[in-house]
């Protein structure tokens, strides 16, 4: 049976057994990053997406603190090249909500995560160039599985 017609997408798989081992990949990831890239950053709840773009906000010189936006989709932080940070956890429907919600984010002198980028991803490509996609998944305990295309 054929599996691939075309060479699959280079998928590197990671271990992470801390918190601070998944902000190192994150860490590492960045420092391939140039402006007006953005990576989506996918998982289920808890799997340290978050933990993951902090490390990554911290190597690109965020000083502030970096969470869950909670009142607005985002959060723009100040830095060498400036860095967003896009949640879409609890956006049903972007389109609904206000198409250009993103657009405050996103752009080419910017460096975005996009947690949870499910149905806006055709939008975040519009603006803005999606150059690694990230997913993490829980491995029992602390251990984690990150996975970098
Ligand atoms: N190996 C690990 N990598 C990332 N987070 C971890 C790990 N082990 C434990 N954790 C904990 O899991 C939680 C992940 O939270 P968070 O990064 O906010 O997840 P998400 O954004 O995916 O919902 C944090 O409390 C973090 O300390
Ligand atoms: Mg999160």
């Amino acid at each position: 049976m054929l599996l691939y017609s075309f060479p699959p997408p280079m998928v590197r798989s990671k271990e992470s057994r801390t918190a601070a081992h998944t902000e190192a990949i994150g860490a590492e990831v960045a420092e391939t990053l140039v402006p007006g890239d953005v990576v989506l950053v996918e998982g289920e709840l808890g799997a340290g997406k978050t933990t993951f773009v902090r490390g990554a906000a911290r190597a690109l010189g965020v000083t502030s603190t970096v969470s869950s936006p909670t009142f607005t989709i985002g959060q723009r932080y100040e830095a060498p090249v400036p860095v967003s940070h896009v949640d879409l956890f609890r956006v049903a429907d972007l389109e609904a909500e206000d198409p250009d919600l993103l657009e405050a984010y996103l752009g080419p002198d910017t460096i975005t995560f996009v947690e949870w980028p499910r149905d806006a991803q055709e939008e975040i490509g519009r603006l803005a160039r999606v150059a690694r996609r990230v997913r993490i998944s829980h491995g029992g305990g602390d251990r984690r599985r990150v996975e970098l295309d």
